[in-house]
């Protein structure tokens, strides 16, 4: 069963003139989200990346019904977004967490903040509360049910961001650049949330970001760039792609680029394979010993 399906969408923000009448080529660069396609099977943990302006957050606001195709479509949970009667349970399904986590708390107390968007949609009081204890958990947020959210560190405010969108119960969570904010500890914190949640709970994941380090924990990347799909496929595939990224502005992760330098100086340790520090640190000890 497939999640997300985009179909070649094309999107852009607005038509200052209507009756353009310059070939469809050359309005099209113009566009925000050009001609992109690709899907996410249910529980599988895809990344998205791109330099600043490629499209990544309108992806992530036409993945949930915010923003609608000019052309091509959006399928979420096998339904349209451009019906209308269809956005209820869509927006219900896809949950965003976006990147300051100031600007997404709603009450001083960290359960009222979880309780609010239950409530918005209806959820029976009598059910709120299960609901926020088990956000809580899955977010490893339990001791903080009664405190100040102001009290908490970025990280935890994150967590509790994550934790508000899954007392909704969505099957799929977008993250837009939700770690940039955080220090290296918060960006862990949450990022370990989001692993588990996908493993555990079998949860959809669509994570845009702009650590190589954090894509590279995905099942599949896609790349974008100017508005266009250039590239996807597995971490590794796509970190191998080292000249083409840094030509469009992205990098690979630090223990990629140390393997590769490694290969050119002749340490062969897999390089194509390396990913995570300590896949380097097992590739070197190995060599080592
Ligand atoms: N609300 C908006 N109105 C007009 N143009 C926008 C708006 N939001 C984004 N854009 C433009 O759309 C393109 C893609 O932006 P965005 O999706 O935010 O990229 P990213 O999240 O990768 O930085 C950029 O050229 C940006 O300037
Ligand atoms: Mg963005």
């Amino acid at each position: 069963m497939k999640s997300i399906i985009f179909n070649n969408v094309f999107f852009k923000y607005s038509n200052p003139q209507a009756n353009d009448s310059r070939p469809f080529e050359e309005l099209v660069k113009n566009y925000a989200v050009k001609d992109v396609s690709f899907s996410v099977d249910e529980g599988q943990f895809v990344a998205v990346i791109g330099h600043n302006g490629s499209g990544k957050s309108t992806l992530a606001k036409l993945a949930n019904g915010l923003l609608i195709p000019e052309k091509g479509e959006v399928n979420i949970l096998g339904l349209d977004t451009k019906e209308s009667k269809n956005l209820y349970e869509i927006r219900k399904n896809v949950g965003i967490v976006f990147q300051n986590p100031d600007n997404q708390m709603i009450a001083a107390i960290v359960e009222d903040d979880i309780a609010f968007g239950p409530e918005n949609i209806g959820v029976p009081s009598e059910e709120i509360s299960g609901r926020v204890d088990w956000a809580l958990n899955a977010v490893g947020m339990q001791q903080f049910r009664n405190t100040s959210s102001y009290r908490l560190s970025g990280g935890q405010k994150q967590r509790i961001a994550i934790a508000g969108v899954l007392a909704i119960k969505p099957k799929i969570l977008v993250l837009d650049e939700s770690t940039a904010m955080l220090d290296p500890i918060g960006r862990k914190e949450v990022l370990n949330v989001v692993k588990n949640l996908n493993k555990e709970f079998n949860m959809t994941v669509l994570l845009i970001t702009h650590y190589m380090e954090e894509a590279a924990f995905a099942d599949k990347i896609v790349v974008l760039n100017d508005g266009e799909k250039v590239l996807e496929g597995s971490p590794a595939e796509i970190f191998n792609s080292y000249d083409y990224l840094k030509q469009i502005g992205l990098s690979v992760p630090f223990a990629s680029e140390v393997a590769r330098r490694l290969a050119f100086s002749g340490v062969d340790i897999n390089s194509g394979g390396i990913l995570a520090t300590e896949q380097l640190f097992e590739s070197i000890s190995r060599l080592l010993s």
